[in-house]
C-alpha cells in the first residue's frame, strides 16, 4: 500500500471515530420524537383557570394575534405556521409542541391557562416563558384569541 493511501485510511478512521463519539454525547433530545404530551393533563395551576382574557374577541384582535404569532412572537417556528405543532424548530422536541388545530385541546383549556403557560412556560419542555420577555402581556392575550381560530383554519392534517 502506498503511503498516501495509508494516510487516507488513517484520516478516514479518525474522522469516523470522531463522528461516532459526537453521536454518543449528543443530541440532548431523542432523534425520534415521542409526540405531544397528554392534553388531558393541565400545564397550569388550578387558579390560572379562572383568569379571563381582558380583550373582547374581534376580527382586529385576531389579526393582531396572527401577526404576533407569525413574526415577533416566533411561535410559528415550533408550533408551525398553521399551528399543527410541526414547525421546523419543533420537529425534534420531546415533548412535541402543542398542536393548536385540535379542537379537543381548546375545549380542555381556558384562556387563563394558556396565558399562564405563555407567561411561565411549561416545565419539563422547551416551551419557555415568552411574556413579558418576547411579547407583552397584551400581545399574549391577543395571540390566545388567534390560537382559538386555528382548528377552523387548518382542520386537515399535513401529509
Ligand atoms: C422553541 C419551541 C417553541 C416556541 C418558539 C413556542 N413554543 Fe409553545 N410549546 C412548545 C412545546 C414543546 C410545547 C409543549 C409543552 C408541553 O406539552 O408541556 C408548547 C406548548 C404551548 C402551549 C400549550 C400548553 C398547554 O396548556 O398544553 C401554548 C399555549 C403555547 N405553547 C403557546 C406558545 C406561544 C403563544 C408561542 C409564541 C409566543 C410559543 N408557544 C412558542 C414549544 C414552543
Amino acid at each position: 500500500m502506498s503511503r498516501a493511501a495509508f494516510q487516507l485510511i488513517v484520516v478516514f478512521v479518525a474522522f469516523s471515530a470522531a463522528i461516532y463519539l459526537l453521536m454518543l454525547i449528543g443530541p440532548e433530545e431523542p432523534a425520534v420524537s415521542t409526540g405531544e404530551k397528554d392534553i388531558t393533563i393541565p400545564r397550569a395551576p388550578a387558579e390560572a383557570k379562572r383568569v379571563t382574557n381582558p380583550f373582547p374577541v374581534s376580527d382586529e384582535v385576531i389579526l393582531d394575534g396572527e401577526r404576533i404569532y407569525q413574526s415577533k412572537g416566533t411561535c410559528f417556528t415550533c408550533h408551525g405556521t398553521s399551528g399543527r405543532g410541526d414547525g421546523p424548530a419543533g420537529l425534534e422536541l420531546n415533548p412535541r409542541p402543542r398542536n393548536f388545530t385540535n379542537p379537543r385541546f381548546h375545549e380542555l383549556r381556558t384562556d387563563g391557562e394558556l396565558f399562564w403557560v405563555i407567561r411561565n412556560g411549561s416545565p419539563g419542555s422547551r416551551m419557555f416563558s415568552y411574556s413579558p420577555s418576547v411579547i407583552t402581556e397584551e400581545e399574549a392575550w391577543k395571540v390566545i384569541h388567534y390560537l382559538r381560530t386555528l382548528p377552523t383554519r387548518s382542520p386537515a392534517p399535513t401529509g
